[in-house]
């Protein structure tokens, strides 16, 4: 095991092709800030870099559905990402972005490295063209069925249901994102990077981590490795992207994860430079040369991202990394990146699972999603970071749900860390005349064991964190602060108070040592409400370390500040209104997912996202192929279309789109549905028409309205809903 120094931690770079949620915080920042911030505490020298992720087919294909040029989607997402990151309490040493200058340099002075050492070689290849749109289909631009597990709406470079990174001539059906038109296959002109010299490398790179990698990550690059290797094409026919540095690559960039993983390496530059980030503190003279953090064998990196970024981290990158250290050492003319003594590879990949919330996938083109920078408008960020730390997927697949948050906060972070704060504080304020009494050495029995205890049981989380297991690390923290109120409990400074003050007065001393020590230990879950106890206490961090963190260190006779509810308790109705507000989100979702295929405006039946899963394409946002697929006269038989007549219509409270209809479907029937056309038309313009409803539709109830059945509408290009109104009377089938 070699002797590390210093620790440089990475967290994977977002794309910006839309906003971030809370699969994103579960999955990659949430575990790296809290590894970083537990770092630091140790004494450790620490670099942690982030930034947006700029470029591919993600943010095009976002661009190009709102109207817009890329530079605006990434604009705005990267502005919301670094404040929402910011608001939530990421403590990155540098938030940068790919499309800086430092990165387009370093991308391609590694890609000119790359290729002089011969590991790039352009090849003419069979890609998919769009002979409509005349452009080649790069990516997620052509989705088809997946040849592995059957999705149907598989993309170009990954089937999203089975996880298979797919070459895109694999898929069975290929389609355009663009036209909807069947791609034809045409040769193009691509560099690829010799991925398969590095199978034996990789195999014993990954092998000699067997012990300390996750179970979940080995696996992932196990099965590849098992695949075999094959090169790689990491150019594309784009002109959102770096350009390929070499003459006769015009209109050729470079593909996003060969830059995007680079951008570790031009942030941490960026990082280093006071001029740029002038918050930068060297640790020591070499520190501030991004060779020590990436060529030098006494860093250790640490690598932090989501499951679908496993391949990236453990395969791909680190042969792009052994390639160039290969090709700069060869005597070749290098650039003025060439390293000292070669890149250093991952640590460790402590990469987690999926999380899914309320039992489904997260699917932002579902509306099952819940956005960083909306759950910040409405929970503070600790309440956010501890709940999510208490979730995360680190073994396996979590699921998000709305009261077990409920209970985390209120149980837990209120009623124990919280609680322990506000009982401690408020007695010292009551019978002490709001001061730290007594002396730090001269505690009693009880309160030098329980801060004896603390050293033992930080110990023991230390090694909780220095193995990833973050979710047990914050648990055993929360045992820290049980501990606490049992000395309280015990102690019974109440009674002593009467009749020992003295006694009282040690009791409570060790209570704010231990309230010190809880700030110290929880400040990487709960960094805002540290800080706000050693304000209350008057002591900041400077004394404290992991290591040294249960000593008594407070000064005698200090006025107290302040105290404040640390934790507020999240009421029923908040839940409530959470469940609400993300149903009725998959509700406009699947309105707007009809709308993008010309379909019904599905007001009704929708109660949760299953049932319109086939429209969306990604998972992230991207529009499905217009292409259908085939059904026989006997599928639709099974839909009973029936004409109908509006008789009463009102606005759903607080909601925009939907509207309630009483509807007859001839003289004996009569329904309420509920449909997401309320933006479009007022209750008045309903009554007295003609509509066509799905009516053996499985009843639904959508913000607490009973729906039974479905009307017909139509949407066009811009989503405006148009309702299918036959000149017909009411009750008569539609076939
Ligand atoms: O999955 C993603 O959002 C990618 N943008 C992650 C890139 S990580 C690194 F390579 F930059
Ligand atoms: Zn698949």
């Amino acid at each position: 095991m070699p002797d590390f120094k210093r620790t440089l931690i990475t967290a994977a770079l977002p794309s910006v092709n839309a906003p971030l949620h809370i699969g994103h915080l579960a999955g990659c920042y949430i575990p790296a800030d809290l590894f970083a911030r537990y770092k630091r505490l140790t004494g450790e020298d620490v670099l942690f870099i982030c930034g947006s992720d700029e470029h591919g087919a993600a943010i095009t294909i976002s661009a190009e559905k709102e109207g817009v040029p890329p530079r605006v989607v990434v604009d705005r997402n990267h502005a919301l990402a670094k404040s929402s990151f910011e608001k939530l309490g990421m403590s990155f040493d540098y938030y940068a972005r790919t499309s800086s200058d430092v990165h387009r340099e370093t991308a391609q002075a590694f890609f000119l490295d790359l290729y002089n050492g011969g590991f790039l070689v352009p090849h003419d290849a069979p890609q998919f063209y769009d002979e409509q749109a005349q452009m080649f289909l790069p990516d997620r631009y052509v989705t088809g069925t997946c040849p592995v597990c059957s999705n149907p709406d598989a993309r170009g470079d990954q089937c999203e249901n089975c996880g298979t990174y797919l070459n895109q001539t694999e898929l069975i059906n290929p389609r355009s994102s663009v036209t909807g038109s069947k791609p034809v296959v045409r040769a193009t002109k691509h560099w690829y990077f010799a991925l398969s010299r590095f199978q034996q490398q990789l195999e014993t790179w990954i092998e000699s981590h067997q012990s300390g990698w996750k179970d979940n990550v080995l696996q992932g690059a196990r099965s590849w490795l098992k695949a075999g290797l094959h090169d790689r094409a990491i150019t594309r026919d784009m002109t959102w992207g770096i350009p390929v540095p070499l003459e006769g690559a015009e209109g050729k960039v470079l593909y996003v994860w060969f830059d995007a993983p680079i951008g570790y390496i031009s942030a941490t530059k960026e990082s280093l430079d006071p001029i740029n980030n002038p918050g930068i503190r060297y640790a020591a003279e070499d520190t501030a040369d991004w060779r020590t953090w990436w060529q030098d064998s006494e860093t250790r990196w640490i690598a932090f991202l989501g499951k679908d970024n496993i391949v990236f981290h453990t395969i791909v990158f680190p042969a792009m990394l052994m390639a160039h250290n290969e090709s700069t050492s060869v005597g070749r003319a290098p650039s003025p990146d060439a390293p000292r003594s070669g890149y250093i590879l991952p640590e460790n990949v402590p990469a987690n699972e999926f999380m899914n919330l309320e039992s489904q996938k997260l699917s932002k083109s579902r509306g099952w999603v819940i956005e960083l920078h909306e759950i910040l408008e409405r929970y503070p960020s600790d309440v956010i970071r501890y709940a999510l730390a208490t979730m995360m997927p680190e073994q396996k697949d979590s699921d998000f749900q709305w009261k077990e948050f409920q209970a985390r906060i209120n149980n837990e972070l209120a009623d124990i860390f919280g609680n322990f704060a506000n009982r401690v504080l408020t007695f010292a304020s009551r019978n002490f005349e709001n001061k730290i009494m007594g002396n730090r050495k001269e505690l009693d029995d009880a309160g030098n064991a329980l801060l004896a205890a603390f050293g033992v049981r930080a110990n023991e989380i230390a090694t909780l964190y220095e193995r990833f297991r973050l979710r047990e690390a914050t648990s055993e923290t929360m045992d820290l602060a049980r501990m606490a109120n049992k000395y309280f409990n015990d102690a019974e400074p109440w009674k002593l108070a009467k009749e020992n003050k003295e006694e009282a007065a040690k009791v409570i001393r060790t209570c704010l040592e231990a309230l010190r020590a809880l700030a110290v230990y929880f400040a990487p879950i709960t960094p805002t409400a540290s800080a706000s106890i050693m304000n209350t206490l008057g002591h900041g961090f400077t004394e404290e370390t992991w290591a040294n963190a249960h000593e008594p260190k407070l000064h005698g006779q200090t006025e107290l500040g302040p105290i404040g509810i640390l934790f507020s308790k999240i009421e029923d109705e908040m839940v409530e209104s959470e469940l609400v507000r993300l149903r009725t989100m998959a509700v406009e979702a699947a309105a707007r997912s009809g709308a993008a295929r010309g379909g019904a405006a599905r007001g009704g039946a929708v109660a949760a996202p299953t049932a319109v899963a086939k429209a969306s394409s990604d998972g992230k946002g991207n529009p499905a192929a217009t292409g259908s697929e085939l059904i026989t006269i006997d599928d639709f038989k099974k839909i009973k279309l029936r004409t109908a007549t509006v008789l009463e219509a009102e606005r759903v409270p607080k909601s925009k789109k939907l509207i309630k209809l009483q509807i007859s479907l001839g003289a004996d029937e009569k329904r309420q549905i509920v449909a997401g056309i309320g933006e479009k038309y007022a209750p008045e313009d309903l009554v007295g028409k003609t509509i066509v409803v799905v009516a053996n539709l499985q009843p639904a109830k959508l913000m607490g309205n009973e729906s039974n059945g479905m009307l017909l509408a139509v949407n066009d290009a811009k989503g405006v809903v148009t309702i299918v109104s036959p000149e017909a009377e009411a009750g008569l089938e539609v076939r």
